[in-house]
């Protein structure tokens, strides 16, 4: 149980509130305000109880060195429209004399400071930049849930430093998980597909504790079937990960976990729109061919298990969606939204990658919920401790 806004009183007091804004950036502009959107229920909430907000965020992974192009100032477009008539004065740093002016002009509005990774204390969480941090704030609001695995000074130092409490939007993703889990929470179904195949591979070694069977398609599949010996030409695969995908996939046997691996695959000569796709068992992927999606007959037998399950998490598409392989993503997709309104089946999916490709399918209103989080998502999914979430607990954990 987490504190939340109606545990502080926000009246007069400057409130320091992690948000997530590292949002997608195409030609130089906000590609997708998603993030910045479901931040602004709680900043209107703490300015309607008297608050001053000052905002932080991260953007990308500037490994402590300023960067213009990831400088947050180009949100400010977008947290101005969505805010309507509330003023953002940008502080031009998160920390230091640029943050404490820009907090003393910005009374009347929001402030939004400079993304934190410009500093090596925001990923190394020192504890003097957290000190520094939380000099712009009398409390600390935390509606990140997308960095809560991160054990960063946003994230887990300024808390330690003021009062904390959780924004609605965290509040909200968290309770909506633990809904879709409640009991029965039995046969779990996981469907792990996309791109960034190390934290996948890594979260699902915590999978078995959660999940009856884990299908999996994307590099993570690839990733396996590599393990096992299988070509897979010049698909994505996690090389230095072989071993690792070995004991996961032992370790889920072992707890009764079953690992669903593909048994046909779409192949192409390239991954881009156009290229043509050829269904082909997974044994017979020539060391030419690109794996692009999966086939028919694993989506039946992902299909199959779906119709066994009560609740289905799924992250990462099941194929290159967005370069024109959208097929099992969409097949699998409208089962899951076909079994929701006929037999109740919960869902939940995350990641970017995942919501663009049910947007793009016109199928994301059919889920159950969308989680903002990626790796986050994937680490609560497992049931790791999130350190982020720790400061937030209504009551400490135990010791
Ligand atoms: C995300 O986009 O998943 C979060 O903002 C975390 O970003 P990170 O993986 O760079 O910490």
């Amino acid at each position: 149980m987490l504190k939340s806004l109606d545990d502080i009183d926000l009246a007069g007091k400057r409130v320091l509130i992690r948000t997530d804004f590292n949002v997608p950036l195409a030609d130089g502009r906000v590609a997708d305000d998603t993030r910045i959107r479901e931040a602004a229920a709680t900043i209107r909430e703490v300015l309607a109880a008297g608050g001053r907000p000052v905002v932080m965020s991260h953007l990308g992974r500037p490994k402590g060195q300023p960067r213009p192009d990831l400088s947050l100032k180009i949100v400010v477009p977008d947290l101005s429209r969505i805010l309507g008539d509330v003023p953002v004065t940008f502080a031009r740093d998160c920390v230091g004399d640029a943050a404490r002016e820009a907090v003393e002009a910005g009374r009347d509005g929001v402030v939004l400071l400079e993304n934190l990774r410009f500093h090596p204390g925001e990923e190394g969480n020192d504890p003097n930049f957290a000190v520094e941090l939380a000099l712009s704030g009398d409390c600390y609001v935390n509606d990140a849930f997308s960095s809560a695995h991160r054990a960063h000074a946003s994230v887990v130092g300024v808390p330690e430093r003021l009062p904390a409490v959780a924004g609605r939007l965290l509040q909200h993703e968290v309770e909506s998980l633990e809904a879709a889990f409640a009991q029965p929470a039995r046969p779990a179904l996981a469907l792990v597909g996309g791109a960034k195949v190390d934290d996948k591979l890594k979260a699902i070694a915590h999978f078995s504790q959660r999940f009856d069977a884990v299908a999996v398609a994307g590099g993570v599949a690839n990733t396996f079937l590599r393990a096992d010996g299988r070509e897979v030409g010049g698909s994505l695969v996690a090389p230095d990960l072989l071993a690792t995908a070995q004991e996961i996939r032992d370790h889920a046997r072992d707890q009764g976990c079953e690992l669903i691996l593909p048994e046909d695959v779409v192949v192409a000569d390239e991954v881009a729109p156009g290229a043509a796709g050829r269904t082909v068992p997974v044994a017979e992927v020539g060391p030419g061919d690109r794996i692009v999606d999966l086939g028919p007959r694993s989506v039946a037998r992902i299909v199959e298990e779906l119709a066994k399950a009560t609740v289905v998490a799924w992250a990462g598409p099941l194929g290159a969606a967005d370069k024109g392989f959208p097929e099992a993503t969409e097949a699998v997709a409208r089962e899951i939204v076909r079994l929701g309104r006929e037999s109740g089946l919960r869902s939940v999916a995350g990641g970017g990658e995942t919501m663009a490709a049910l947007r793009a399918a016109g199928l994301a209103d059919g889920f159950g919920y969308l989680s903002l989080g990626g790796g986050a998502f994937l680490k609560w999914l497992g049931g790791e401790r999130l350190p982020g979430l720790q400061p937030l607990l209504r009551s400490p954990p135990a010791a």
